[in-house]
């Protein structure tokens, strides 16, 4: 897999990819959101290619105090082969080029089965009441 940024061309099969893997959700429109990353560190949105398909997403950013990484998704068929492993460190990588010095990510109530994959990143689970206020309606 080859880690680039992402580019327009990839939107259609970005969204499908996101449909796949469940992280689409209907008050935040994907559509919206790309077009919304691309306003701000375009470079840290991360895609992985393999055999000329995106078959991997991560959309990282870099607030001034903390790094944030959303959209982590790998395609059903290319899991178990490090992929995500590859995509977060090279986010890591680019954020330490930052200056950034924490990252931090968000893992949905239901998800929790992922939580092992980021403990085996070296994530730890802060305790932490992670709260939000939604400024701009998608809908
Ligand atoms: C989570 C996800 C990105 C993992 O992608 P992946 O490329 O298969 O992950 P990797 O191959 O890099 O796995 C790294 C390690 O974590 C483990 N792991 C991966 N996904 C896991 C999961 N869902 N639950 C438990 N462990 C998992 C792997 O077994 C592997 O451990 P190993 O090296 O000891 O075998 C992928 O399953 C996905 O897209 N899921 C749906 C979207 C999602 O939940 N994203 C995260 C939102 S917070």
């Amino acid at each position: 897999m080859r880690v680039r940024p992402f580019t327009e061309d990839d939107t259609e099969r970005v969204i499908r990819l996101w449909n796949d893997c469940g992280l689409t959700r209907p008050w935040n429109d994907p559509r919206k959101d790309i077009a919304r990353k691309l306003t701000v560190q375009p470079d840290l949105f991360l895609v992985g290619e393999h055999a000329g398909d995106v078959i991997a997403t991560a959309m990282i950013g870099f607030d001034g105090h903390r790094g944030w990484v959303s959209y982590l998704a790998v395609d059903p068929e290319h899991r178990g082969n490090g992929h995500s492993t590859a995509l977060m460190a090279e986010g890591e990588r680019l954020l330490i080029a930052l200056g950034c010095p924490k990252i931090m990510l968000m893992v949905r109530a239901e998800n929790t089965a992922v939580v092992s994959l980021y403990e085996h990143l070296n994530y730890v689970a802060e305790p932490t009441v992670l709260m939000g206020k939604r400024l701009i309606p998608d809908q």
